[in-house]
């Protein structure tokens, strides 16, 4: 199966072309240039960005793979959740291929594609994985903060949904999540405040790397054992209020350190719901994906949690499997496929806010 796919959920405009779940060409044109004075995506300027360039890598994606539109025979595309406008476009355009070249079209949800990015593979290097289901997936980004579990149908059926599951080729129930600010957002907030500018993810790992991640005590969010969900919005205000009074200059001097303190902050509360969730759930495997997954240090602490529960553990090797990206949709849109799981390019519409 030849596949094209699609994602322009927030700032990234990207294009795939697999066959089945084997990458051919992958092209990501990132808009991060345009937000760096913003702080943050702006949805308009999002849209334009994704209209201006989405034919082009299209078509790069296209000669990259040695494919033409006549040779694929599904189009895959982000549906949602994400920005609006952003959507829109991907939609649309994936849209008017199928029905201009009579295609066949899955709309993929664009958690399942970074939950399945540890699925995605090629032959330059990506590990073909057999991964035990069900697995317990941590997938945090700049939208998105969840623990999910993620099995084959047969498995789930004796357990009681109490989130509610997509029924599908694999099945997801959602155990956590973020009741306000996504990790990967907090992340940029903190990186606003201290004038790093965006993403803030990148910047705050590169500058927390000199610092004392103990120099500024934080607070515990939700620290309840049995709760395993997220709050991320507190640790920024509390951050916000304790730095406020301070000078520019005594910021400057402790910017590593203010950045370290954070940014653990942030990882210790993500590993310590994933750990209270693994307990509960007893998972074969675990898995961690989404753009703040693209962190050294929180691989490397995960990696560490992985061992001690005796449990193996996936994350995407490469940098941009991690971060947005349309092989991941591509993936996604193969086991989509396989399940006959088709929408009509006729009424296909984004859906901002599409739970898995
Ligand atoms: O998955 P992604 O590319 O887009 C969304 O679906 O949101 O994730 C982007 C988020 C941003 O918040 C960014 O700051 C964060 O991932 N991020 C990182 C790193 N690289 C990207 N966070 C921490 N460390 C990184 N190296
Ligand atoms: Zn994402």
């Amino acid at each position: 199966m030849i596949i094209l796919a699609i994602e322009t959920s927030c700032d990234d405009t990207c294009a795939a072309v697999l066959e089945n779940d084997r990458v051919l060409g992958n092209v990501i044109s990132s808009q991060i240039n345009l937000y760096k004075k913003w702080g943050g995506v702006v949805p308009d300027i999002a849209k334009r960005a994704h209209q201006e360039r989405i034919e082009t890598v299209i078509n790069r994606t296209l000669k990259q793979s040695k494919k033409t539109m006549e040779m694929i025979d599904v189009i895959a595309v982000t549906k949602g959740p994400g920005l609006a406008p952003a959507l829109a476009v991907g939609v649309n355009w994936a849209k008017d291929l199928a029905i201009k070249y009579k295609k066949k079209i899955v709309a993929v949800n664009h958690i399942e594609g970074h939950i399945l990015s540890n699925w995605v593979k090629n032959s330059f290097g990506l590990p073909k994985r057999l991964i035990d289901l069900p697995a317990l997936a941590l997938t945090v980004s700049g939208g998105h903060t969840k623990i999910i579990i993620m099995s084959n149908p047969s498995a789930l059926r004796a357990a009681p949904l109490d989130r509610g599951a997509t029924k599908g080729f694999f099945e997801y129930r959602v155990v956590g999540e973020t009741l306000d600010d996504a990790g990967g957002e907090a992340l940029d907030k903190a990186a606003k405040l201290l004038g790093l500018g965006y993403p803030g993810g990148p910047v705050i790992e590169r500058i927390a790397l000199k610092g004392n991640p103990l120099f500024l005590e934080l607070p515990k969010p939700i620290a309840d054992k049995k709760i395993l969900d997220y709050s991320f919005s507190g640790l920024k205000t509390s951050f916000y209020y304790k730095i406020k009074e301070w000078p520019v200059e005594k910021i400057n001097e402790h910017l590593a350190d203010l950045a370290a303190s954070f940014q653990k902050a942030v990882f210790d509360t993500l590993i310590r719901k994933f750990d209270l969730a693994i307990e509960k759930y007893q998972p074969k495997s675990l898995l961690a994906s989404g753009g703040v997954m693209a962190n050294l240090d929180l691989r490397k602490r995960l990696r560490k949690l992985a061992r001690e529960k005796k449990l193996p553990i996936y994350m995407p090797v490469k940098k941009w499997l991690n971060t947005d990206n349309a092989a991941m949709i591509g993936v996604a849109g193969y086991y989509k496929a396989l399940d006959n799981n088709f929408a009509d390019p006729e009424t296909l519409d984004r859906d901002p806010r599409w739970e898995i």
